[in-house]
């Protein structure tokens, strides 16, 4: 399985502001970057975190990109949730696609029931927080072989801790955000030793903004 992950910070390395609401960094060029790369996926995966402060569908994607890669369906949506706090109205679980919610044994029986009627495909990987490794393997053993993670920090912490990432796309805006509680790139407890090393693939200006790709 590839794993890639995707996400736009602020100048100061911030994914959103210190209330959490969903900021715009990204321009149309950067937007159109991100949909060929959700296009390119089999799924893509965001924590609860992101479900609860941006509520998105991620169901839009460059269908046209989709269709010359000769990919079928739309990519599967899915979601790191321990305790199953997803609301069963959240968009994620509307529309045509597959939502797999990764859930832990920590979930309420009642609040799982609720999302399977909601539409989510439940899976348990993990006793106290979803072990994405798990959820890596599970997947690839469901036939994906491209994820995307999208967010948020506290996700992509554990994904670097999990030595899952293959592949990080950074889109720096040119703004700055500030704030010592709003979330950043990679949050979680942080690394004192063996932090992931990155190799740096390519540098590209891109709205008002610069996209660095990485392989990890
Ligand atoms: N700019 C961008 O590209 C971008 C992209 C995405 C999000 N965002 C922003 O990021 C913010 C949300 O980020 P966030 O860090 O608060 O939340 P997050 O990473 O989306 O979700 C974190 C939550 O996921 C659950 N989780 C389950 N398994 C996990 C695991 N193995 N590791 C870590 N978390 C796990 C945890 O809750 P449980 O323990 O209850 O399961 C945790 O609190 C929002 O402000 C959003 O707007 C920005």
């Amino acid at each position: 399985m590839h794993v890639h992950v995707n996400a736009a910070v602020s100048v100061d390395g911030k994914l959103s502001t210190r209330r959490r609401e969903q900021l715009a960094i990204s321009g149309p060029e950067d937007f159109a970057r991100m949909e060929r790369v959700r296009a390119a996926s089999d799924a893509v995966l965001v924590g609860v975190g992101t479900v609860l402060a941006d509520d998105p569908s991620l169901l839009r994607h460059d269908e046209r990109h989709r269709r010359n890669l000769g990919k079928e369906g739309l990519p599967a949506r899915v979601i790191a949730d321990s305790r199953a706090r997803t609301p069963p109205d959240a968009a994620i679980l509307e529309g045509p696609a597959v939502t797999y919610l990764l859930v832990t044994d920590r979930a309420p029986d009642d609040r799982v029931d609720t999302l399977r009627t909601a539409g989510a495909e439940i899976r348990t990987v993990g006793d106290d927080r979803v072990n994405l490794a798990a959820a890596v393997e599970m997947l690839a053993h469901d036939g994906h072989e491209r994820l995307m993670i999208e967010g948020g920090g506290e996700v992509i912490f554990s994904a670097f801790e999990a030595g899952i990432v293959d592949e990080l796309t950074l889109f720096i805006g040119s703004l700055v955000v500030g704030g010592r509680e709003a979330p950043t790139l990679v949050d979680g407890e942080g690394f004192i030793e063996e932090f992931p090393q990155l190799d740096l693939r390519e540098v590209e200006r891109l709205d008002d903004g610069v996209v660095l790709s990485y392989d990890a």
